[in-house]
């Protein structure tokens, strides 16, 4: 829903007509950004398991080891987990589930058996997943309150905190365009530890509720979800400075490979400029592609799962997820988030294939197809951060097709001009399974990028497409050092995984945390 607020006047005729404001003045109100996910409170408590009131205790079970790490809760429920493992109905592999009502032996009305796998094959992947699944099943059962019990995971040296992450990831519904919305989903999750696990609870919790944003963002149709709804949905983000670039000025600021984007579509451009300054330090600079919908534009795409094109702002959306956490955790870095958002549609005005546009740092563009739209508005972005003389520029795009073709859906394609950032990148992606796998940029592909009549052309044809979409950033990026991430297989899953349901996946929030949290 928007309010807008309206003044009215007499004219000359005495009737009363409303006064027109500039768009500066109109209050929106959207409460569809809930901004939060799930009222779902997490915390940590060093209580027994069996003396622990909850409707379900989530018992974590190593693959073939019996019930010997819950000898106590076994004797307690007459040795009925250890019959039900004992029977083979559960023996502890990854995944693995099974369900005990406790009768009123212990305070847990039930016990949950969640299988972890063999020990020799633990990671922490494993176990988020372990935790997804466990969550899902849950939910299905409609419980309210959970315990989580943690003594065959602090042996493993990975903090159970994983399994926790999996289990909030996995609660994400999506559920606002429904008239009878699924009320089902945990309440709260206990972590029965004696650790002091109390930040790294809050860190996943608040990165879970960042991703949930995304998915949200994400998820909502190109109808609701305009550039200004994402300017509404910047607007929500707390200890944040909003800025928006409206499409006139963008244009004076020589934004022409942008502007040219947005030329086909009726709906505003938004120019999103976010600042966090939690440190005094020169900025990172996050820029996330924000095409709110691609239908091509002239080159327009075959109609046929044309509908999911909704989710070309996905590496938008995920910079905003990553603002909201980073504020809320008053993470000690300068931030510079840019969505340069528009549509990308076709219409009386649309760019054609062949036009040529000037970028802001000067270079002109010859447009070969206007399906290649992604690069075009992140040129600009970059060639506007520049300005800010940030250490790294990050951009994060559903950038190609051919990433999909080359990954599928478990990879994040990378590439950039900096090794050293990228080993960054590296080592994040693996601590979040948010995995980014690096291409090459040889000088060779500069050829492909070459115009016969501008300084580059925004599409090399299909071979080494998803490079060569690369390369063409490069040549904005500079010097200043850079990663392109493409998202474009990542940022959506059509199959439920074990803590993603399906859908938008909120992929690159958890990773760019955990890399600027090594920066
Ligand atoms: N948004 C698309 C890429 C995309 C395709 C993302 C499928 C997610 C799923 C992008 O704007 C695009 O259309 N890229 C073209 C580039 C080509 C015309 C050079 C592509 O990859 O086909
Ligand atoms: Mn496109
Ligand atoms: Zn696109």
């Amino acid at each position: 829903m928007t309010v807008q607020l309206r003044i009215y006047m007499k004219n000359a005729l005495n009737a009363t007509v409303p006064i027109e404001l500039p768009s500066v003045y109109v209050i929106e109100f959207s409460p569809e950004i809930r901004n939060e996910g799930p009222a779902m409170k997490v915390s940590v408590k060093d209580n027994k398991e069996s003396t622990f009131s909850c409707d379900v205790l989530i018992l974590p079970l190593l693959e073939n080891q019996g019930i010997r790490a819950y000898r106590d809760i076994d004797k307690a429920l007459d040795g009925l987990p250890g019959k039900t493992i004992s029977s083979k109905e559960f023996s502890g592999r990854h995944g693995e589930i099974s369900l005990l009502h406790t009768q009123g032996r212990i305070n847990p009305e039930r016990v949950l058996l969640a299988g972890l796998g063999k020990k020799e094959d633990i990671t922490p992947e494993k176990l988020r997943q372990a935790g997804g699944k466990a969550a899902s099943y849950i939910h299905s059962l409609g419980i309210r309150h959970a315990g989580l019990s943690t003594r065959t995971i602090e042996p493993l040296h990975i903090s159970p905190v994983v399994f926790l992450e999996g289990c909030l990831l996995s609660e994400y519904r999506f559920e606002k365009y429904r008239k009878e919305a699924d009320q089902k989903g945990l309440k709260d999750i206990t972590v029965l530890s004696g650790k002091d696990i109390g930040k790294q609870i809050k860190w996943v919790e608040t990165a879970a509720r960042a991703a949930y944003l995304a998915r949200d963002l994400v998820n909502t149709p190109s109808n609701d979800m305009t550039p200004s709804g994402l300017v509404r949905a910047a607007r929500s983000l707390k200890k944040v400075s909003v800025k928006v670039i409206e499409r006139k000025q963008a244009e004076a600021l020589g934004m022409g490979a942008y502007i040219s984007v947005a030329k086909g579509s009726l709906e505003p451009p938004k120019f999103i400029v976010i600042t966090y300054k939690g440190k005094n330090i020169a900025p990172v600079a996050l820029i996330g592609k924000a095409i709110t919908f691609d239908s091509g534009g002239i080159s327009l795409k075959p109609s046929e799962g044309m509908e999911k094109m909704k989710y070309d702002m996905a590496g938008g959306a995920a910079v905003l997820g990553v603002l909201k956490a980073a504020a809320e955790m008053n993470l000690p870095v300068h931030l510079i988030a840019v969505l340069p958002a528009t549509e990308n549609l076709p219409g009386g005005r649309a760019s054609k294939p062949g036009d040529v546009v000037r970028s802001i740092d000067g270079k002109t563009i010859e447009i070969i197809s206007t399906d290649a739209e992604g690069r075009l508005a992140l040129a600009d972005a970059i060639g506007y951060v520049k300005k800010f003389k940030p250490s790294a520029i990050i951009d994060i795009a559903t950038l190609t097709g051919a990433c999909s073709i080359a990954f599928g859906n478990d990879a994040i394609a990378m590439m950039g001009n900096d090794d050293s950032l990228m080993a960054k990148m590296k080592k994040a992606s693996e601590e979040t399974a948010e995995r980014v796998w690096q291409m090459p940029l040889f000088d060779e592909y500069k050829d492909y990028i070459k115009s016969d009549i501008a300084d580059l052309k925004n599409s090399g044809g299909r071979t080494g497409s998803l490079i060569t979409s690369a390369y063409f950033l490069k040549e904005f990026a500079g010097d200043v050092p850079w990663i392109h991430l493409d998202i474009a297989g990542t940022a959506w899953t059509d199959k439920d995984k074990p803590y993603i349901p399906k859908g938008a996946t909120g992929i690159g929030v958890r990773l760019l945390l955990n890399f600027l949290k090594s920066l």
